[in-house]
């Protein structure tokens, strides 16, 4: 075992996009459980559209990361030291955690992974800890989509988006991505969309028309901006807006435009609904049985992108905002 821990500190809050300044890479000493808690060595650092959300002070769904202090991330690790009765050395446990290669926890925040089996860590940890949980209870719980309706999906080719096209597959509705290159959306019609759209290629209005001539009945919103507002204005009666994320702002230095098509909502009853997936998390069991069963089943596939070292995950974050990465993005440590 390394005699040094390197962390990650936030040192400034980000401005725009996230520069190399905001993190500072530090070498400390490695910290010793107390009672109650365990030590465990990162393995596994994934890195999320909200990490950014936490480096700012805007007003958020958790406290943001005080300045100083280490970067917060969902981690993935083994457990090296262990004063916790429920947790030996070798135990892998996930939960939110530190970009740092040795930290301390403790349940509820960490947890042991749930291990299925048949399913490598890093897709189990990839798929279970956050993305699987989020697409199916937007998709589900806040989209009420029925067999027969059309699903649309924005950063679909991303870790969530694509799950999300999918479920909307498995349960009988139409599914259509929105993607940022043709790439993506070849790779969209690989796992079973009925259509995408390029949004940096075509005029977005007209090729929604093209792609969903019934019109929208589920949009699930991983992106807000003028992608929202082109869907806001093409949804059928009744329809549901799952609000998942709104990458197109989080970077956004200024104040950013509502949307134009906002009247909709009324015109045409939409229920628009904002959710977290940590709400569910006692109904984590659920979606991580049917995810586990769908992927063995062939009905379901996830890609992960795992780059490597933990001093490289503040440029490999950016990818997120460039699209400049295929599925689920995370750092393998060690
Ligand atoms: N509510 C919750 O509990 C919850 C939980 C997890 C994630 N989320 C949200 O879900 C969304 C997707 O997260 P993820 O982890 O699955 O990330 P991801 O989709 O794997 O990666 C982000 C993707 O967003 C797209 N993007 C980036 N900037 C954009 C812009 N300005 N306009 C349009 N698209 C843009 C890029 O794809 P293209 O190349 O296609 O542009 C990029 O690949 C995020 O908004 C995130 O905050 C919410």
């Amino acid at each position: 075992m390394s005699e040094v821990n390197r962390v990650w500190r936030l040192v400034k809050r980000p401005v725009g996009m996230i520069e190399d300044d905001v993190l500072s890479f530090e070498r400390e000493p490695i910290p010793r459980p107390g009672e109650g808690q365990f030590l465990f060595r990162l393995n596994y650092l994934s890195l999320d559209p909200t990490n950014r959300i936490w480096m700012s002070d805007m007003d958020q769904y958790m406290p943001p990361v005080a300045l100083g202090a280490p970067m917060r991330g969902v981690v993935c690790g083994t457990v090296t030291d262990s004063r916790h009765a429920g947790f030996a050395a070798g135990d892998v446990v996930s939960g939110i955690g530190t970009w740092a290669d040795y930290q301390l926890g403790a349940p509820p925040v960490l947890n042991k992974l749930s291990a299925v089996e048949g399913i490598p860590t890093a897709e189990a940890f990839g798929l279970f800890a956050v993305v699987g949980p989020t697409a199916y209870f937007g998709l589900i719980d806040v989209g009420r989509p029925a067999a027969g309706e059309t699903v649309v999906v924005s950063a679909a080719a991303g870790a969530v988006g694509s799950v999300v096209g999918q479920i909307a597959k498995i349960k009988g509705c139409r599914a259509v991505g929105i993607a940022g290159s043709d790439e993506k959306c070849r790779s969209l019609a690989e796992l079973g969309f009925d259509g995408a759209v390029n949004y940096h290629k075509e005029e977005l209005p007209l090729a929604l028309k093209r792609a969903c001539p019934g019109g929208i009945d589920v949009y699930f919103d991983n992106v807000g901006g003028d992608i929202l507002d082109a869907c806001l204005g093409q949804m059928n009666l009744n329809g549901r807006i799952p609000t998942c994320g709104l990458i197109s702002q989080y970077n956004a230095a200024g104040d950013v435009p509502g949307p134009k098509n906002y009247p909709a909502i009324v015109m045409k009853r939409l229920r628009v609904q904002g959710f977290i997936v940590l709400d569910y998390a006692a109904r984590y069991p659920e979606a991580i049985a049917a995810l586990a069963q769908w992927l063995r089943a062939g009905k379901l596939q996830f890609r992960v992108d795992v780059r490597t070292g933990l001093e490289n995950a503040l440029p490999a974050l950016r990818a997120l905002f460039s699209g400049d990465h295929r599925g689920k993005l995370m750092i393998h440590v060690q």
